[in-house]
């Protein structure tokens, strides 16, 4: 599918599907801890469900992604919700276009796979955020079995070729602590997904996703195993797979 077209859709895929809800989500509100006062970045927003969840509870949010297919459905999101104290900024992580300390809470849900540079974006999370304010990291995180995580990258990039990388829960803290945050606390959790609406937001075209569905099929048994693949009937139904929620601070 050429460029917009298949951003459009993603963007109304995501508006509607699990990006909504989840324990992850929830969790960023109970690490977040807002007062009311708070200004907050959302990187990698996507259609805003982790913005909108922390907009009732701010003063501002500021929304960030390099798509603008994304930044529309999120604006549209929040004008349904009658929520005004937010602005969009079209930017990738790499390079947030805002002052240094400019932020009290930085927020970013699983964006950072999409990522093609975490250390930088690390980076550039540390130098908008206060002295003291703190950053909520959510994404997805890899098995530690090499092969099981190395098939789960191949799929994940297959059904959506924005894919970059999942890090293991280390590797995830690691680029975190790097840009010099001291993690507070963090937690797994797992997440199921309905197999064919995951696939479907990725996008592609049927002979594509014919291919995932045939990759998953034919997953290794560490793969099985690890992301709880269920098939029945032949068909794949669901695979679960573990997102790290975890809050630092400088
Ligand atoms: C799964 S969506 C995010 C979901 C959203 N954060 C939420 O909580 O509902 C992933 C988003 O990452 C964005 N993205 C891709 N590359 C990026 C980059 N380099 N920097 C920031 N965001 C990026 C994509 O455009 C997409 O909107």
């Amino acid at each position: 599918m050429s460029g917009t077209g298949r951003w459009e859709k993603a963007a109304e895929a995501y508006a509607t599907g699990e990006h909504k809800a989840g324990r992850e989500l929830e969790l960023v509100i109970e690490y977040a801890a807002p007062t009311g006062k708070e200004r907050v970045l959302d990187i990698g927003t996507g259609a805003g469900h982790t913005a909108l969840a922390l907009a009732p509870r701010v003063s501002e949010v500021v929304l960030t992604d390099p798509v603008d297919a994304m930044l529309a459905t999120a604006r549209r999101l929040f004008q349904t919700a009658g929520l005004w104290n937010a602005q969009f900024v079209r930017a990738g992580a790499e390079q947030l276009p805002f002052p240094k300390a400019s932020f009290d809470i930085v927020t970013t849900r699983l964006a950072a796979h999409h990522f093609d540079d975490v250390a930088l974006a690390m980076g550039q999370v540390a130098r908008v955020l206060r002295p003291g304010g703190v950053f909520i990291f959510v994404d997805t995180t890899a098995p530690e079995d090499l092969e099981s995580a190395a098939y789960q990258d191949e799929v994940e990039l297959l059904r959506d070729p924005t894919h970059k990388r999942i890090h293991t829960e280390r590797n995830w803290a690691a680029f975190i602590e790097q840009a010099e945050f001291r993690v507070e606390k963090s937690e797994v959790v797992l997440k199921a997904h309905d197999f064919e609406p995951w696939l479907e937001r990725g996008g592609e075209d049927e002979t594509t996703q014919q291919r995932v569905r045939t990759r998953f099929l034919e997953a290794p048994a560490s793969a099985v195993r690890d992301l709880e693949i269920v098939v029945a009937e032949g068909k794949v139904k669901s695979f679960t797979d573990r997102k790290l929620v975890l809050a630092a601070r400088r």
